[in-house]
């Protein structure tokens, strides 16, 4: 459970520049949010703007329950109910189709919704506060990494965002797993905190696993998760001996040294021990970008771990994170 440093005082606070149209950075369980009142379509347009954000990119509308979930949705097939009643409070978004409350500035156009309750009790507190629907993408600006401290939200949006509200770093580290649940069968549109294993055995039936390189919603595109350093990927048996060519070329030089490679001599500007278990990997996972990035790194040489359960959405951010310039 993540330590809650907000007091009520601060809910209050945050809920009331919530009801004036501001915007408020909020911590969840996956990264931290900027979050707007989702019913008002000029605060909605402000992310976009401070986040640099295309317009036509979705945004996830955050809800304090389940049971509200047909307060900003309509024709909810059965399936995403059991996602629903299993999953929520959770690192589970699903997309079902776009109930009235919604603004179409909040769906990028689309008359599809994106909606999750997250499992924070920060973010909770503020959502039963509020009473409303906040609509929040992860608060940094777009393409950059995203936020798992109140303090990388200031780095990354300063005196942009009205309020930051701390909730402690992100327990799990990487963003909800983002399910198509409008059709009978449900479609992983992006990996994340549930395992498409545990969405398989709540379902009981198999799931298409989404393509890294395939583009299939606006706002899922090839280069993002991208720190300034330029990520690239390799064998994990590769990476030391990379590591030193590039070095020996005059890089500034971040390896992210897999565990199994734990004891080896490593030739590099900054070194990031990979942890072993993947939930504190993904745990760790942009907080390491972040700091190679800090220490001045201008290449990142890295692999990709097994992509099975949370090592998918690893994965999934490390190619994205490498963008066009991946060599594997
Ligand atoms: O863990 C998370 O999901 C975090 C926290 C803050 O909740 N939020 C997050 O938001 O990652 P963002 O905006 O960075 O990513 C949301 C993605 C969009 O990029 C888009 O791909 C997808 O959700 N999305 C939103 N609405 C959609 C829709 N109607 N149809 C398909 N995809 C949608
Ligand atoms: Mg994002």
């Amino acid at each position: 459970m993540a330590r809650v440093r907000a007091r009520t005082h601060d809910i209050d606070k945050a809920a009331g520049v919530l009801r004036n149209g501001g915007l408020v950075a909020l911590p969840t369980e996956t990264v931290y949010g900027l979050g707007a009142n989702a019913e008002d379509p000029a605060a909605v347009s402000r992310i976009f703007q401070v986040k640099g954000r295309p317009a036509s990119h979705p945004l996830i509308v955050h809800i304090s329950s389940a049971e509200h979930l047909d307060d900003w949705v309509q024709d909810v097939p059965a399936t995403a109910r059991l996602l629903a009643e299993h999953f929520w409070p959770g690192p589970l978004t699903l997309v079902l189709r776009r109930g009235r409350r919604v603004p179409l500035e909040a769906t990028g156009g689309l008359e599809t919704v994106a909606v999750r309750v997250p499992d924070h009790p920060v973010a909770l507190a503020l959502l039963s506060a509020f009473g409303g629907g906040v609509t929040a993408p992860s608060a940094n600006r777009f393409g950059s990494v995203s936020p798992t401290t109140a303090d990388d939200v200031r780095a990354e949006l300063g005196d942009a965002v009205d309020f930051v509200l701390d909730g402690g770093a992100c327990q799990v580290g990487v963003e909800s797993t983002i399910v198509d649940a409008t059709g009978e069968i449900p479609t992983i549109l992006r990996p994340g905190g549930v395992t498409h294993e545990d969405l398989e055995a709540v379902l009981g039936c198999p799931l298409a696993v989404p393509e890294t390189s395939h583009i299939r919603v606006p706002g899922q595109h090839p280069s993002h998760y991208a720190p300034r350093a330029q990520v690239v990927l390799v064998e994990p048996e590769k990476v030391v001996a990379e590591a030193k060519v590039a070095q020996e070329l005059g890089h500034r030089v971040g390896v992210f040294l897999p565990a199994a490679y734990a004891d080896a001599e490593v030739e590099a500007h900054a070194v990031v021990a990979v942890p072993g278990s993947m939930g504190a990997y993904a745990r760790g996972l942009y907080g390491f970008l972040r700091e190679l990035d800090r220490q001045g790194c201008d290449l990142i040489i890295a692999s990709l771990p097994a992509e099975e359960g949370l090592g998918l959405a690893i994965a999934n951010r490390l190619r994205r994170a490498a963008g066009p310039r991946t060599i594997v």
